[in-house]
């Protein structure tokens, strides 16, 4: 990891502050100073002392965040209650999410301070599987799990890596529609009886931009509610209600 990526992981400054350290000479690496913000560091290997403190034994914390629809993936924003904006009873200086979900995607979201668990869980080479329960307005048949199955262009050139699908429910929407009602699906307009919709659990092994909504689109479905419930092991804690958080253990991975 970059030398500067994790002195601002380590709650020192922020990274052009802690750019500014690093020039003028107050950090160390193994006993030498090191004046190149890119260098790269093991923290768990390598001793690395700002001014006269020890840095390599920062704690790491990892919270599980289910993400309600209407919020945003930052830090701040002028317009949208964000993710940040939640965590109202810890620290968050230093913590980060980790990777990102679309205004109205609900559902598991990892906040930490911790970069190699980041990168652990979102190095598209690491293949970490990432399950959604999706309601989409459209019919999933076995031509449509076969392409999800083997991998489909979404476009802009990109191919899927092969995906897992198990599909719980397909009907009229004027029949399901009470039930998709409760369970919080958006952006459903009227006129649409006549229509069939599908749900069901739809598992990816990378985590393309709106990668989920661009492979129903490619099959002519549009979702209409989409929430993350697990990322690897770690399965969302419905208990914690929209806007719930709590420390999880990084064992858990
Ligand atoms: N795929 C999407 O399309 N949106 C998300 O928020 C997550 C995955």
């Amino acid at each position: 990891m970059r030398l500067d990526k994790y002195l601002s992981l380590a709650q020192i400054g922020t990274r052009k502050k802690v750019k500014e350290y690093i020039y003028r000479g107050d950090v160390r690496v193994n006993g030498d100073v090191i004046c190149i913000p890119a260098f790269d560091v093991n923290p768990s290997k390598d001793k690395i002392m700002y001014q006269e403190k020890e840095m390599s034994n920062i704690e790491k914390v990892c919270y599980m965040f289910y993400k309600p629809q209407g919020c945003i993936t930052a830090k701040q924003d002028e317009n949208c209650r964000t993710v940040f904006d939640y965590l109202t009873d810890i620290d968050t200086t230093g913590l980060f999410a980790v990777g990102r979900l679309d205004k109205n995607t609900e559902g598991l979201l990892l906040i930490t301070n911790d970069g190699e668990l980041n990168h652990l869980l979102m190095n598209p080479e690491h293949h970490v599987e990432k399950t959604y329960y999706f309601w989409v307005f459209g019919r999933i048949d076995a031509e449509e799990i076969r392409r999800i199955e083997t991998g489909m262009d979404i476009g802009d050139g990109e191919i899927t890596i092969p995906a897992k699908i198990k599909v719980l429910t397909t009907g009229k929407y004027s029949v399901l529609r009470e039930q998709m009602r409760q369970e919080g699906c958006y952006a459903v307009k009227r006129n649409l009886h006549r229509e069939e919709v599908s749900s069901g659990y739809l598992t990816i092994f990378e985590g393309k931009k709106h990668q989920v909504k661009r492979m129903m689109k490619r099959l002519g479905c549009h979702v209409v509610y989409l929430k993350r419930v697990s990322i690897g092991r770690v399965v969302l804690d419905e208990t914690l209600g929209k806007g719930g958080y709590k420390r999880i253990d990084e064992r858990c991975f």
